[in-house]
């Protein structure tokens, strides 16, 4: 077992530092490819376009729809794959499901799947198991090339499932009209860089998470906001902050705290600030969320592109580079999940196996 980690102490951390190869692999796998181009020419077409997959999936499915809002033009309706339920009276004839599984077996995603073609609809599976169920029950399937991936605690498919989705964002966007042809030419070429801008964001990172993790370890609760694009990446790091550490991490849009969150903070309350793209738009907005938490004690934490760093009242900042909209996934996600992992490892849990928690849920 030794051997399979790499020279790594732990599946997870082996994982996270798989992700600058397995995205450029999954890059290179799906450019230019006939699925691709097959899913975004039905998205393109279709009347309503609906999202779906569990924990880590799911916050792929929502990056997914930020893009396709933003990029394409073209509203998604995102579902978590358990709540199918609230969709099921409608007729989803000329609509399309986009369902992410990494195994292709959870039976949540599956059932959703199901009940959207039983009632007229075409469904697009993104997975990293090839010939699994979801997939192969679907009308059009996509892979990612993370390879196999061991710890529980999902890390490498997630940025896989990012790059395939904005793939077929974009090229759902040339379709529809929204990009001109050398735009989406040079947006994709920009994804050839996914893996590279992982690697920046784990060099610049990994000191600071480990005096960042020694400095968290006795909270028993952390905020971990964003806006925008930022949102599902917070979604996605209290996540894993829960699953392998056990500390209770909430994620939540930073423009929410207000309205209720905000009762909570106290002195040295931790709160997580990842900061994204569009600095524009967002920087003065996320610059008051800070003040707002910062005014009531709060310890303040910045994971950001480099624009971030003038922000004021941050107590402790990870600067991952400057990247834009499309590539700041890449840089921003894995010192979030190296966080996740130093935190289990300082509190002595094993990450690769956490408590009460399966790699795939095949029952419902
Ligand atoms: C389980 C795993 C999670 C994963 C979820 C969805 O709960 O512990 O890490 O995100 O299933 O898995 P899937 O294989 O459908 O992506």
């Amino acid at each position: 077992e030794d051997a399979e980690k790499g020279g790594y102490p732990h599946y997870m951390l082996k994982e996270i530092m798989e992700q600058p190869r397995v995205l450029f692999e999954t890059y290179t796998g799906l450019v230019s490819s006939r699925e691709v181009e097959e899913a975004a020419k039905l998205i393109a077409e279709a009347g309503s376009v609906f999202v779906t997959g569990a924990g880590t999936s799911f916050h792929a499915g929502l990056v997914f729809a930020y893009y396709m809002s933003r990029i394409a033009g073209k509203p998604v309706i995102p579902f978590i794959s358990s709540e199918y339920a609230v969709f099921k009276n409608i007729d989803h004839t000329g609509s399309v499901l986009i369902a992410i599984s990494q195994s292709g077996e959870t039976i949540d995603t599956l059932q959703a799947l199901r009940g959207f073609r039983a009632s007229g609809g075409r469904v697009v599976a993104v997975s990293n198991v090839v010939g699994s169920t979801i997939p192969r029950e679907s009308d059009i399937a996509v892979y990612t090339r993370a390879g196999p991936e061991i710890g529980v605690a999902a890390t490498k498919t997630f940025l896989t499932q990012v790059l395939t989705l904005s793939m077929i964002a974009l090229a759902t966007a040339l379709y529809s009209g929204s990009l001109t042809k050398s735009e989406y030419r040079e947006a994709t070429e920009r994804l050839k860089d996914a893996g590279r801008a992982a690697s920046t964001g784990i060099n610049r990172s990994i000191r600071q998470v480990e005096l960042l993790a020694s400095s968290l370890r006795n909270k028993t609760n952390i905020y971990v906001l964003g806006r925008g694009l930022g949102v599902p990446l917070s979604y996605e790091a209290a996540l894993k902050i829960k699953e392998v550490s056990y500390l209770h991490a909430e994620a939540y849009p930073a423009g929410e705290s207000k309205h209720g969150p905000i009762a909570l903070v106290e002195k040295d309350f931790p709160v997580v600030f990842v900061a994204t793209p569009p600095e524009a738009e967002l920087l003065e907005k996320i610059q008051s969320n800070v003040m707002e938490m910062k005014s009531r004690g709060a310890s303040t934490i910045l994971v950001g592109t480099s624009s971030y760093l003038e922000l004021e009242g941050v107590d402790f900042a990870i600067d991952v580079g400057s990247f834009d909209e499309i590539l700041a996934p890449y840089a921003l996600v894995p010192p979030l999940q190296l966080l996740a992992y130093r935190l289990a490892v300082v509190l002595g849990r094993d990450p690769d196996k956490p408590r009460n928690l399966a790699k795939t849920v095949t029952v419902e």
